[in-house]
């Protein structure tokens, strides 16, 4: 299993940190470079937007909806792999825009292009970083069922998966421009079991959820899911704690959860107390049993990587 890593270890004190971490670039000048790359990422393309505006329209119909899909071939193949993906268990292919859309939903296919779109800038720029991929796929996973837990509100779970898929894409930004620091942050994470994001704050001055939060301002991502993103690390800390309290919750639980292979009892302690009494997980059996059934889920959840 994966050491989780919440809590600072007593020995260890952050001035020390220069001894461990050496920066190749000065501060300021990996400050400078991460906020240049952030200017630099490409909008969600337009194609995406448009049609995200046209679901949002009471007076789009379907047919105007899917034309605009069939303009582009690549959204064309993933509308339809969703389509006759396991979730959908239909008895025959859907091989038409329009019949694929009337099976996933507006709501569905909206979230769909968001992440189409997201995801299709952050790879064409960002080269080589399928792990991080896998683990935000875990994580949309876990977001998505944790939210279920306290909400029966469709367009929250849907969120939570976008929330859950997107949450690390400020590792992406950090990762491009040093690679070598963040592997040297992540070994320092492991043995001395801080977490990723206070080091990077104490190393770099922004962590990988403050870039991320950034990114997805510059997108005019919903304000929820922005925060998701930003405080996925630190679910005390967004400004409208209230609104977004479940959304930032789950995703926070999930990235934890979804690290993890088997359950051990000291795993608990690993996980904001706040957090565990919001969800109503705060004794060992009622954890253990939120803990089993997202496993089982999981295991036995066909593959939803369709982007
Ligand atoms: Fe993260
Ligand atoms: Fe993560």
């Amino acid at each position: 299993m994966v050491r989780l890593s919440n809590h600072v270890s007593k020995d260890f004190s952050y001035q020390k940190l220069s001894i461990y971490i050496k920066n190749d670039m000065p501060k300021y000048e990996l400050i400078r470079s991460i906020y240049n790359e952030i200017d630099n990422i490409p909008p969600i393309p337009n194609y995406i937007n448009r049609i995200r505006k046209l679901i949002i329209d009471p007076k789009s119909e379907i047919s105007a909806i899917s034309d605009e899909v069939k303009k582009d071939a690549g959204l064309t193949a993933n509308v339809l792999r969703v389509a006759n993906s396991a979730w959908y268990m239909t008895k025959n292919a859907v091989d038409t825009v329009e019949r694929a859309i009337a099976l996933i939903g507006l709501r569905r296919l909206s979230s769909i292009l968001l992440t189409i779109g997201a995801k299709k800038v952050m790879t064409e720029r960002f080269n080589h970083m399928e792990s991080i991929w896998k683990h935000s796929y875990n994580c949309a996973f876990f977001s998505q069922n944790i939210i279920k837990m306290k909400s029966k509100i469709e367009e929250e779970a849907e969120i939570a998966y976008i929330a859950g898929l997107l949450h690390d894409i400020g590792k992406l930004v950090l990762l491009s421009l040093s690679p070598d620091l963040i592997k040297r942050i992540t070994n320092l994470s492991i043995t001395k079991h801080i977490s990723v994001s206070k080091i990077e704050k104490q190393a770099i001055g922004l962590n990988h959820a403050e870039i991320g939060q950034k990114i997805a301002s510059k997108w005019k991502f919903p304000p929820i899911l922005i925060n998701s993103i930003g405080y996925h690390h630190n679910p005390h800390l967004p400004p409208d704690q209230e609104e977004c309290q479940l959304m930032v919750n789950s995703v926070y639980l999930a990235n934890i959860l979804c690290k993890t292979t088997e359950y051990t009892p000291q795993m608990i302690n690993e996980i904001d107390p706040q957090v565990l009494k919001y969800f109503k997980l705060d004794t060992e059996e009622s954890f253990k049993l939120m803990y089993d059934k997202l496993m089982y889920s999981y295991q036995i959840a066909p593959e939803i990587k369709f982007i």
